[in-house]
């Protein structure tokens, strides 16, 4: 078996007197791929933003590479390899593509820009348009973006919050093209999706979040398989 590369456990997220996330637990190994649905308010973005950093959990324990991260900040998380590409993006509008794309290049790489020619390389409209703000992208060149600039920080794992909301459905295959591309080297992979049948297509295996709780863990082809689940989830 693969290394364990997050272990969490008893992981709770509260804001004020709201419990978003509840005792919640997961085993990922080094290359696994997950995908992680359930309705909105369920706790996904919750429980990514509390693996990336982001917010402070109430409670619960969290290693990375077997090394413990209780009060490790979200840089140090970014720069272990666990790297977030949050709901709506990230993305600075005001600023340029190019600019974009070197905030996702380590600190104290001599050349920096020499870095970006991979990214340009298989995005050619980011290329083309690197002066540009990134604002001016369409929503789905924007989440190529997030995605170039994601791939830039050498992730070992890749958390994806909602990738293809909002995206034509040409651009969503897009997207996930990039996606199965760049976990297609053992880069982990916990991706949470509304569009969870495209997900589980990408997926092997499926946690299924219902008010902040694991319902449903197992392989994708299970939940697939289930009615129940088909019918809360894949609109059945
Ligand atoms: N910053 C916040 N302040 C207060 N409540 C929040 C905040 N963020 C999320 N919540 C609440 O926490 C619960 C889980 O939200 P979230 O993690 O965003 O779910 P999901 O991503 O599955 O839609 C919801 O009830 C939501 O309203
Ligand atoms: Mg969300």
């Amino acid at each position: 078996m693969a290394e364990v590369l997050l272990a969490v456990a008893g992981l709770t997220v509260r804001y004020g007197g709201i419990e978003a996330v509840s005792d919640w637990s997961l085993i990922l190994h080094a290359g696994e791929k997950v995908a992680l649905i359930g309705a909105n308010g369920a706790g996904k973005s919750s429980t990514l933003k509390a693996l990336a950093g982001v917010v402070t959990p109430a409670a619960g324990k969290v290693s990375f590479a077997g090394v413990d991260w209780q009060g490790v900040p979200a840089w140090k998380r970014a720069r272990a390899g666990l790297t977030l590409v949050p709901e709506g993006r990230g993305i600075f509008p005001r600023m340029s593509i190019e600019e974009n794309l070197l905030m996702g290049v380590p600190q104290n790489t001599t050349s920096s820009r020499e870095t970006l020619a991979p990214v340009y390389e298989r995005f050619p409209r980011l290329g083309e348009r690197r002066g540009q703000a990134a604002g001016t992208l369409s929503g789905g060149e924007q989440q190529l973006l997030a995605l170039g600039r994601a791939l830039l920080t050498r992730p070992r794992v890749l958390m994806l919050d909602e990738p293809s909301m909002g995206l034509a459905p040409k651009m969503v295959e897009e997207v996930f093209a990039v996606i199965e591309e760049m976990t297609a080297t053992g880069v982990a992979l916990l991706l949470v999706e509304q569009n969870a049948r495209r997900a589980l297509k990408l997926c092997p295996r499926a946690v299924v979040l219902e008010s902040g709780r694991t319902v449903f863990s197992g392989e994708a082809v299970e939940c697939l398989a289930s009615p129940q689940l088909r019918a809360a989830y894949l609109g059945d």
